[in-house]
Parts: C-alpha cells; sequence; structure tokens
C-alpha cells in the first residue's frame, strides 16, 4: 500500500499555540506512517510548491514557542480560476491525499469552499479573537487574554496615581471575547465591544458616576471593532488600508475614546494600544494543551477520512463538525455577558 501524504499550513494571522497544533497533527500521523509536509505560508506555500518535510526532528522543541514554524499569510488562494486551478494541480503534483489547514474565518471558509470543488481538507480553528462558530473556544485566545489583563492590571496603578482615564484597546474585529474576558479579569470600569455600540455620553457618566463616588481614575476597555453611538449612529474606526481579504485594517478607536472622554469629563485620559503582542510571544499551558487537543483530534480525523469538517471544543470533549457550518457566522459575545458587564461597571 502507498503511503499517505499530508499536508499542513497556517494561515491568516499568527496566534500563541499553532505550532503545538502543528506538533500534535504531525505526531498522531506519523505513528501511523504517514508523510507529513508543512506548506510554508500558508496558501502560498500550495501555489508555489513550497514546503518542509514535518517529522519528529522538525516537530521537536515549539510546543512552548509562539508564532508558527511555517509561517503564514492572508494568500487567496480563490482570487480566480487559474489560481483555484494551480492549486488542485499542485496538490495532486505533490501526490497529497489531504490538508489540514489551520486558520481562522478566512482560511476556514476557504478550506469550505475548496472542500466543495473537491479537495480533501480538513479545517482546524484558531484565532485570538475567540470568533469562530461552533467550537467554545479557539486557542491564542487565553494567551492573548493573559496579555491584556497584565496590561490592565499595570495600567490601574499608574492610572490611579495620576488621576486619568486609562483607555486599552484590545484585538476583536467583530467579536469583544478578548476585551470581555480581560475587562472582567482586570476589573476594567468600562467595556466596549462590537457587539454593542455605546455613546460618549453613556461612557462618561459612568466615569463620572465613580468621581461622584470618590474614585479618580478609571479603565475603559475597547475592542478595535467596536462602534460609538454618534447621533445614534453606530461608527466604527478604521484605516484606509485593506487587507488581500479586503477588510479594513483596524485600529484608533482607543485614541478617539481618550480624546473624546477627556473633553467630556475633564479628566487627564491616555490609551495603551496592545496590538500584536497579543499575538506574539509563548503560548500559556492552557492553549498549549488546547492547540495540541485540535492538533491530534485532526489527525485522528485523517485517518477517519472526515474531510470538509473541523474538530470544534464542546465543554471538556472534541466533536467534527462541517466546515460549511461553521463558517456561516461569526460567533460573538452573547447577551449573558453582556450583563456581567453592565453589572460590574462603574
Ligand atoms: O487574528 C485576528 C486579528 O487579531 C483581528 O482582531 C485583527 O483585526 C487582525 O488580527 C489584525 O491582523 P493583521 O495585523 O495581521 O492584519
Amino acid at each position: 500500500m502507498d503511503q499517505k501524504k499530508i499536508a499542513i499550513l497556517t494561515g491568516g494571522g499568527d496566534c500563541p499555540g499553532l505550532n503545538a497544533a502543528i506538533r500534535g497533527v504531525t505526531r498522531r500521523l506519523l505513528s501511523k506512517n504517514y508523510t507529513v509536509l508543512g506548506l510554508l505560508d500558508g496558501w502560498a506555500g500550495l501555489l508555489e510548491k513550497r514546503f518542509v518535510e514535518l517529522n519528529y526532528a522538525t516537530t521537536s522543541g515549539i510546543i512552548h514557542v509562539g508564532g508558527t514554524i511555517l509561517r503564514t499569510s492572508r494568500t487567496n488562494v480563490l482570487k480566480d480560476q487559474e489560481t483555484i486551478d494551480t492549486a488542485f494541480k499542485n496538490f495532486k503534483e505533490l501526490g497529497l491525499d489531504g490538508i489540514v489547514a489551520i486558520g481562522g474565518e478566512g482560511t476556514l471558509t476557504v478550506s469550505a469552499k475548496l472542500f466543495e470543488k473537491g479537495m480533501p481538507l480538513i479545517g482546524i480553528p484558531k484565532t485570538i479573537d475567540n470568533d469562530i462558530d461552533q467550537t467554545d473556544f479557539t486557542f491564542g485566545f487565553a494567551t492573548a487574554v493573559e496579555i491584556a489583563t497584565e496590561a490592565i492590571d499595570r495600567l490601574h496603578t499608574t492610572a490611579e496615581s495620576h488621576n486619568r482615564v486609562m483607555v486599552v484597546e484590545v484585538m476583536g474585529r467583530h467579536a469583544g471575547w478578548i476585551a470581555t474576558y480581560s475587562g472582567i479579569a482586570g476589573g476594567a470600569d468600562v467595556v466596549v465591544i462590537p457587539e454593542k455600540p455605546r455613546s460618549i455620553e453613556e461612557i462618561c457618566k459612568i466615569i463620572n458616576a465613580r468621581k461622584d463616588r470618590g474614585k479618580r481614575f478609571s479603565i475603559v476597555v475597547v475592542a478595535e471593532g467596536a462602534k460609538i453611538l454618534v447621533n445614534g449612529k453606530a461608527t466604527g474606526i478604521s484605516k484606509e488600508r485593506k487587507d488581500p481579504f479586503g477588510r479594513p485594517l483596524l485600529g484608533g478607536i482607543g485614541q478617539f475614546l481618550a480624546d473624546e472622554i477627556e473633553k467630556v469629563t475633564g479628566f487627564e485620559s491616555r490609551v495603551t494600544v496592545l496590538g500584536h503582542v497579543q499575538r506574539g510571544g509563548t503560548p500559556v499551558s492552557s492553549d498549549r494543551v488546547l492547540a495540541t487537543n485540535f492538533g491530534i483530534t485532526a489527525g485522528d480525523m485523517v485517518l477517519n477520512n472526515q474531510w470538509g469538517m473541523m474538530p470544534a471544543l464542546k465543554g471538556a470533549v472534541m466533536k467534527p463538525v462541517l466546515l460549511s457550518d461553521a463558517t456561516v457566522k461569526l460567533k460573538t459575545v452573547p447577551e449573558r455577558y453582556l450583563e456581567i458587564l453592565q453589572s460590574l461597571e462603574g
């Protein structure tokens, strides 16, 4: 019998835990005598036939390392028919039996579409934003929350010393999971997330109410994709530059909020934009375990020919779900968390 050959790729934004997932898939398949390739720079590796062999040696000593040993990109493999044809041609020429694509919303949606076109693919959900539907959590999220929480803790003491409002801008394009979790854990006074646009007046009312109670500082956490209500209209802040999928680059809402809060409340305000610090560096242990679980489960799914699917964490167990189901919508922060945040405000 021919030895089976699988390729792994990482696409979209990186996150802590990717290497643990790559290692998990590889080791599961090596134990069943598969050949495992790592495509370099996401889908670009398939389009340009650039890869490395993944074996015990190349996946050794990487579980604690951030980023991805395969590197990543936002290459649009569905750009046009010629690009799609190249992907299928190279899949065949490389002698592949399937691909395990580790990625977020973009990569998983592309994987679902390529699967529909006939390519055997299994997805693994990853993103610090934790917004992939069907799975309770994605790896990278816990590390990002840890980093944001530590930042909020540190900002508390300087905010209090100077009687200032500190605005912390965290990642979260469509969903405010990082802002919600770090806001709760760090004891933020106001949390602004994409799920609930808020007005400057409403935010300042909370800060002023704190002042009335003798608190002369406040911490505001805002997700970069959050929207502010101006004259009843929800407005976000983004840059003109777009990524290869046409999504505007975010960032800037923190500064906007700090300026407006200072104008309305008179409190001197400062902004801290955490940015890619949340995505870089070593994964916390729970992300290493979760990513390994995703990787090993995806390896099992390859062995069971469960193509067109991805493992999803449901409670404490991994269950295979259809990529086409998991990519219909994003998993946003539910009402219950909005209630929790509201109860804690001020
Ligand atoms: O990984 C998702 C994310 O963290 C989003 O919250 C953010 O908008 C995006 O990545 C930014 O990624 P990049 O700077 O790599 O384009």
